[in-house]
């Protein structure tokens, strides 16, 4: 029988598609999320996707007695738990709120999945707990330096299950520190889906191409790196989603748990990813050289091997795809039959 798997923010940008790869490696996976930072219409498209329809609860993480009937109606097996607020500056801004959900509901779906009896979870961490790095590559024995709250939530998201996992071995954890997702899955029904002006830079680069934003603002062409500009590791999100189903598979397997860093172990500058995109998209992509925006880091790259040994995780998309498969999102062709992102609730 298929496992069941619930999935928290599963509506999110990296949720919808591991809920894709999860659905084609054979489990039965429900949906959790509010709604927060996703648009409703990514249930239907996902319909499409898949041929199925999606078992979907639109709750709150923190809503411990709606979590509770849910495992009390599925029996889980396993948790993939993205549901998370993640703007940085915000959390700079409002750090009590990433301090709710991100860890006070972390630890409410803890406490949900350890009365159910379900202790295997794979939890969304980020290259953000390195802070600035001593070393590039940066291994997962680096130390945790937090930078902001947000990066603070998920130190403290990682430790909270280091130490349960120590006080109670029938916990199985798997915690995977992504680097910077990218793209969109090739069928352009779904992808990022930023609500207001994006802080990122690939959907940044996205909407100047098209025209919808009138200039890139480089911050920075003065770090120690060949350009002067930030280098980031960029990995296509279905790359990503496919460590997930690699994650569940060592986790419900052999019971396997692991940290490990999602990247593709290459460097790519703010500059190459204009000129990637402009090959992508074939438009102009105008930028301006600005200032260092505040708490940058200059250089993130994964040593990817611990992954591949552990998973036999391996990132297959190029960056060109990851742009590709952008431009084809962000140009609407998805918008044939639904609403687009930018003109629905
Ligand atoms: P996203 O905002 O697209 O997805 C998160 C989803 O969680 C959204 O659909 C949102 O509506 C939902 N959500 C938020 N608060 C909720 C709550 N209280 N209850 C229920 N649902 C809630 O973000 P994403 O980029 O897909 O990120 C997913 C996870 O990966 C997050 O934990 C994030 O911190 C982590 N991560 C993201 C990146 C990145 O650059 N995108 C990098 C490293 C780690
Ligand atoms: N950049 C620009 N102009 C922009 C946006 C970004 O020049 O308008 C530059 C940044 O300075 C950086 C690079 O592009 O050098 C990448 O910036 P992003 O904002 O896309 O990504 P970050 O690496 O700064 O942060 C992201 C997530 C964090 C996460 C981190 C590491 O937003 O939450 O990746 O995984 F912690």
């Amino acid at each position: 029988m298929a496992e069941k798997i619930l999935l928290t923010g599963g509506a999110g940008y990296i949720g919808s598609h591991t809920y894709v790869a999860l659905i084609e490696a054979g489990y039965e996976v429900t949906i959790l999320d509010n709604f927060q930072n996703a648009n409703r219409s990514v249930v239907h498209r996902l319909e499409r996707l898949t041929g199925k329809p999606v078992s979907f609860a639109e709750a709150d993480i923190r809503d411990a007695t709606t979590l509770a009937s849910l495992f009390s109606e599925h029996q889980f097996d396993a948790v993939v738990h993205f549901a998370a607020l993640k703007a940085v500056s915000e959390s700079v801004e409002r750090p009590l709120d990433y301090f709710d959900v991100n860890i006070s509901g972390l630890i409410n779906l803890l406490r949900v999945m350890d009365a159910a009896g379900c202790r295997t979870i794979v939890f969304s961490s980020s290259a953000t707990v390195y802070g600035v790095p001593d070393e590039t590559p940066t291994p997962e024995t680096a130390e945790f330096r937090a930078m902001n709250p947000y990066g603070q939530t998920k130190i403290s998201g990682e430790q909270i299950l280091n130490q349960l996992t120590a006080a109670d071995e029938r916990w199985n954890v798997g915690i995977l520190r992504y680097f910077n997702p990218a793209g969109a899955h090739a069928s352009a029904l779904i992808g990022e889906d930023p609500r207001d002006i994006p802080n990122n830079l690939m959907p940044y680069i996205a909407k100047v191409a098209a025209g919808e934003l009138s200039e890139l603002q480089v911050f920075g062409d003065d770090y120690d790196t060949p350009d002067g500009t930030g280098v980031r590791d960029y990995i296509h999100v279905d790359d990503l989603a496919k460590g997930h189903v690699l994650s569940l598979a060592a986790l419900l397997g052999e019971g396997q748990g692991h940290l490990v860093n999602l990247g593709t172990g290459e460097g790519h500058s703010v500059l190459e990813m204009v000129a990637a995109y402009k090959r992508a998209s074939n438009r102009d992509v105008p930028y301006r050289i600005t200032e260092r925006r505040a708490g940058d880091v200059p250089v993130y790259v994964a040593r990817a091997d611990k992954a591949e040994e552990i998973l036999g995780f391996q990132a297959e998309h190029s960056l060109d795809e990851m742009c590709a498969s952008s431009w084809h999102w962000i140009t609407g062709e998805h918008s044939s039959e639904d609403p687009g992102p930018e003109n629905e609730e």
